[in-house]
């Protein structure tokens, strides 16, 4: 109870801010012009670089290596493989920003919706796809009410002693009610 007292006083000053109009507002810029479109047209999935998206509470940013892959022998008049391939040689990470965000009293998980629930990426992240250059700030966002709607639609699967019991709809709206659950 004292939990979610704290939760509620904490979650209400954070909101008289403003949270994603706050972090979002002037805009991110990337390191490097990554464009992901032409990169899924190549067939690539998603987790490919970001790679622990389907066991992981987080996706994940790919590493240095994984861009190296391709193009370490590439094009190098381009002045965008040029700082990939500077990063390399001095054995760093690209600093790419974080552009989605929830506040921090919420639990997001995204293994059991990329992988259970099976849930593709652009229905909470957009077109994904379309971008020719890094999106300064998400071309979605989900609102508290997004994630509820859309629990209480779904059916579940639940785990009894190591067994997956027949998923159903009442452990749903349960859930969905959960204020714990997301607020952790
Ligand atoms: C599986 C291979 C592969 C991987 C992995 C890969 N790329 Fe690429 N990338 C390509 C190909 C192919 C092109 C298109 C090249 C072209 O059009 O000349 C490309 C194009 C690009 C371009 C556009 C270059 C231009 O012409 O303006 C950038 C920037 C880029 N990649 C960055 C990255 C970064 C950063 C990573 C790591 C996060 C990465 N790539 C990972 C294959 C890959
Ligand atoms: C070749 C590597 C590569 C592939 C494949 C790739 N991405 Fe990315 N992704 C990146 C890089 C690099 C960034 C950071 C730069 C940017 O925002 O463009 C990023 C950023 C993102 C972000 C923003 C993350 C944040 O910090 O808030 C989302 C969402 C995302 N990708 C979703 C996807 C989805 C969905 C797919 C598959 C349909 C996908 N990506 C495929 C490399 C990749
Ligand atoms: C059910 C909605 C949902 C789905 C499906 C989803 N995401 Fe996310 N994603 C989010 C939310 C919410 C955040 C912000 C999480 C946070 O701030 O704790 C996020 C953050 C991210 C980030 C940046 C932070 C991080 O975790 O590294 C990347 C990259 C990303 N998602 C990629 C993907 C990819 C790739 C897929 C599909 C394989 C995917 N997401 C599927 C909702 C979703
Ligand atoms: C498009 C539908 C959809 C959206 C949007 C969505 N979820 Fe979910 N979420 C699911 C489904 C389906 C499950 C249950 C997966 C299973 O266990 O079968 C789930 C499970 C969860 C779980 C429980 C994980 C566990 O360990 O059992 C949490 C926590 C959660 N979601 C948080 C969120 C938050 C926070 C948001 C909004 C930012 C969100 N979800 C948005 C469909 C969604
Ligand atoms: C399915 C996940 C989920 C559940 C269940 C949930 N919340 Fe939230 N809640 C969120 C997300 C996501 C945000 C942040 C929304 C944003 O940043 O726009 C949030 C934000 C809030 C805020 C800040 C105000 C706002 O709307 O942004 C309060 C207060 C709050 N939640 C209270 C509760 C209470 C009380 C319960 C239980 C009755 C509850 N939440 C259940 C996901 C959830």
């Amino acid at each position: 109870m004292k939990r979610t007292v704290l939760i509620l006083v904490v979650a209400a000053g954070m909101t008289a801010v403003g949270f994603w109009s706050r972090r979002v507002s002037g805009g991110v810029e990337q390191p490097i012009a990554f464009p992901h479109k032409t990169h899924i047209a190549l067939g690539l999935p998603c987790a490919t670089c970001h790679q622990r998206v389907e066991k992981d509470a987080v996706a994940g940013r790919p590493p240095t290596a994984v861009c190296l892959d391709c193009h370490a022998g590439g094009d190098t008049d381009n002045a965008e493989i040029k700082k990939i391939l500077a990063y390399g040689e001095k054995g760093q990470d690209i600093p790419w920003k974080r552009i989605w965000r929830l506040p921090p009293h919420v639990f997001f998980p995204h293994q059991v919706h990329v992988t259970a629930a099976k849930i593709e990426c652009q229905t909470c992240h957009g077109p994904v796809e379309t971008l020719e250059r890094p999106a300064p700030r998400p071309l979605k966002t989900l609102a508290m009410q997004n994630c509820i709607d859309c629990h209480a639609e779904h059916m579940w699967t639940t785990t009894v002693a190591g067994k997956t019991v027949h998923p159903t709809k009442l452990v749903a709206h349960r859930k969905s009610a959960d204020c714990v659950m997301c607020h952790r």
